[in-house]
């Protein structure tokens, strides 16, 4: 990785990010990027559906950093274009996170198909054409960084998240691809994998309501900023690509990509899905 690059996330310090755009800052993940970027100043572009949510972030981070927003559905064609164009027409960004997401739990031949595409196009399509549409200027200067938020899911192929874990495990794939495309022009790609994550509206939807929080031990747990905070260590690191934020999460990812003990491991949480437990 170049010195400047390297610059760019130093850790030690707010980063110094000219300018990047965050999908999905209206909560959690997302608004944590937004408030961890504008400590140092860059100019950020803010992406979610919620307006109000938006324009609350915005003030909050009032005379730290200018901040654009664009209220848009980015599981629909429309707000995929919106987003995309307005990548296109702005300055050269530094950074592009892609946190756009949502969970569903439940057997796939269950859950409404609208809700399984939507899915895709929120996790997949846009994540894609938004790399594309910031990818050329990013070239063109030898510098930048691109995370997609992806998570520990992409590893867990077992039923109840079948859409989930397959779009999860898209991202995972497509940066580990681009990276070694692009990394070598000095743009780094970043498949950034949380494991269960508190003070996001994450868990807020309908399907998991039944969820049973109490039931997770609270070292599972991990903050958004702590995520974010491992997302640009390893940024400023220059890699890997794969980040996985949390020992515990590390430990499980392995296991769950591990030949035999991974199917096991994969079968008791399935076990564990079937009774509501996760
Ligand atoms: N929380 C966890 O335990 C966890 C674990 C692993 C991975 N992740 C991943 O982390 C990412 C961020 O999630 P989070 O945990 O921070 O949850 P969150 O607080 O619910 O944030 C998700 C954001 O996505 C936005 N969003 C949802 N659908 C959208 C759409 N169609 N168009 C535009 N924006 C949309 C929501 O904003 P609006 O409703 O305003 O649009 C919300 O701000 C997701 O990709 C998720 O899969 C989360």
């Amino acid at each position: 990785m170049s010195r400047s690059l390297a610059a760019l996330f130093a850790p030690d310090e707010p980063p110094r990010i000219a300018s990047a755009l965050v999908t999905v800052a209206s909560s959690g993940i997302g608004a944590a990027f937004a408030r961890r970027l504008a400590a140092g100043g860059t100019t950020l572009t803010l992406l979610a559906r919620r307006e109000e949510k938006l324009a609350q972030l915005a003030r909050e981070l009032e005379g730290r950093c200018a901040v654009e927003l664009l209220a848009c559905d980015l599981s629909s064609e429309a707000g995929i274009a919106a987003a995309c164009a307005r990548v296109e027409a702005g300055p050269p960004l530094d950074l592009l996170v892609s946190a756009a997401g949502f969970g569903t739990r439940g057997l796939f031949a269950e859950i409404e198909p609208e809700r399984s595409m939507a899915m895709v196009r929120l996790h997949v399509h846009a994540g894609v054409r938004l790399t594309r549409a910031a990818l050329p200027a990013m070239l063109a200067r030898g510098r930048g960084a691109i995370v997609h938020v992806a998570s520990l899911g992409a590893f867990l192929t077992t039923s109840r998240y079948v859409t989930y874990s397959a779009t999860k495990a898209y991202l995972t794939t497509f940066c580990e691809g681009l990276a070694d495309e692009v990394s070598a022009r000095g743009v780094l790609v970043q498949a950034l994998c949380p494991g269960l994550t508190l003070g996001t509206d994450f868990f807020e939807s309908p399907e998991y309501a039944s969820f049973r929080y109490e039931r997770v031990p609270r070292a599972f747990w991990q903050r958004p900023e702590a995520v974010v905070e491992a997302s640009l260590a390893a940024l400023a690191r220059g890699g890997p690509t794969l980040v996985i934020p949390g020992l515990h999460n590390r430990a499980l990812a392995a296991l769950l990509r591990a030949p035999l003990l991974g199917r096991l491991a994969r079968r008791g949480l399935a076990a564990l899905g079937r009774h509501g437990l996760y």
